[in-house]
């Protein structure tokens, strides 16, 4: 009889067991929402195993490069919509946040953009015409779709001061006033953010938070401050962390963590050999790559035990301080599905047999153990 009872109750205590959530999506339910970054295969549902870890894990998207500038618009007047619009559709079906990366960037910004003809500066007057085209177009077409827009992107550099870009050049630091505004225009219900990498930096808080002040003050929409999560084991100090996103939520405004993948391989450092190459260039000398192989390929049979132990419980810590601030952010979103898919694979320069390890699903599809601690413990917070 005794042996029947503790027997009931092991069959009882796994099925309360497996009762609880199972998928990331559920498990942060009502905390915020959890994203992903997309490439065209998951659009285009070539990427039938990733499409299904998306949609079985993530409620929200967004799209690796579709909607940025040189991609949606590579010469003047020109609009590419084609993957773009799948991206948007594939969204709404699947019943998906959808949201929009990125409006004004220095980065992937098409050479015609901010440039006459004869390569010289556009006039202040031209350089505002051409955002507002840009930006009135491509928010305006996805109007009521799309949920909220990076309107801006990595402004500031790490000492808190504006970054030189071409944006910055021509109209300075109204720029960013007018990218804000445009955006609201073409769809006052949409969200809008400003992102930026290194956000744990003091500095670069502070000026971002000035930003958001001022912002704010002109009348204008801003709806959260977006930290890119490229982070590694060693980086960022959750401390500093901690601060930044005190120092930016405490213009009332919400944070998200937007391009979170966690770096496993050691940064690539630059020896008197190597001087000013390029790392594709040392990559691309036979000698000088067979020296350096330890260094760029410093795992060839595969990631040691202890170190994807030590990379785990790194990223169990930071699920820890951000679901402590659950209540400052809007949106968690992973820079990929899978490790496979990872941008930092292919980071600074392509390289035979180097392997990233930074999502929270392996080349095989498989939650790592971290995933899993997050699936069990985001509902304690
Ligand atoms: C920045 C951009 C992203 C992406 C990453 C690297 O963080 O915001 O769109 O390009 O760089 O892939």
């Amino acid at each position: 009889m005794r042996k029947e009872i503790i027997c009931l109750f092991t069959i009882l205590a796994s099925a309360a067991c497996s009762s609880g959530p199972q998928t990331l999506k559920d498990a942060l339910e009502g905390k915020f929402l959890i994203g992903a970054a997309i490439n065209e295969a998951q659009i285009r549902g070539l990427d039938t195993r990733g499409d299904s870890v998306l949609l079985r894990h993530f409620n929200a998207i967004e799209p690796e490069n579709c909607l940025k500038s040189e991609e949606i618009q590579p010469q003047k007047g020109v609009f590419v919509w084609d993957l773009a619009d799948s991206y948007v559709d594939f969204g709404i079906r699947n019943n998906l946040a959808v949201y929009g990366h990125c409006l004004t960037w220095h980065s992937q910004l098409p050479d015609w953009f901010p440039k006459n003809d004869d390569g010289t500066d556009v006039t202040p007057e031209e350089l505002k015409a051409r955002m507002r085209e840009h930006i009135h177009t491509v928010v305006g077409r996805y109007k009521g779709r799309i949920k909220g827009w990076d309107v801006v992107n990595e402004a500031v550099l790490d000492d808190g001061s504006w970054r030189e870009s071409p944006f910055y050049r021509i109209l300075g630091e109204e720029y960013i006033e007018l990218s804000f505004r445009y955006a609201h225009e073409a769809d006052p219900d949409a969200e809008l953010y400003y992102n930026d990498y290194n956000m744990f930096r003091r500095e670069k808080a502070e000026t971002v938070a000035k930003l958001v002040n001022d912002l704010k003050a002109k009348g204008l929409r801003i709806d959260a401050v977006g930290f890119q999560g490229h982070y590694g084991i060693d980086y960022p100090d959750l401390e500093e962390l901690q601060q930044a996103i005190d120092i930016v939520t405490a213009t009332g405004v919400k944070i998200q963590f937007t391009e979170l993948d966690v770096t496993i391989l050691p940064t690539l450092t630059r020896s008197a050999d190597i001087g000013d190459k390029s790392f594709a260039e040392v990559v691309a000398d036979p000698v000088l790559f067979e020296k350096h192989r330890e260094m760029f390929v410093p795992y060839p049979e595969g990631i040691p035990q202890e170190l994807d132990e030590k990379w785990n419980s790194r990223v169990e810590s930071l699920w820890d301080l951000m679901l402590r601030n659950h209540e400052k952010i809007l949106r968690v979103n992973m820079w990929g599905v899978q490790d496979g898919d990872s941008w930092k694979n292919e980071y600074p320069t392509r390289i035979e047999g180097r392997q990233e390890y930074p999502l929270l699903f392996d080349r095989s599809f498989r939650e790592k153990p971290c995933t899993r601690w997050i699936i069990e413990n985001a509902g304690k917070y």
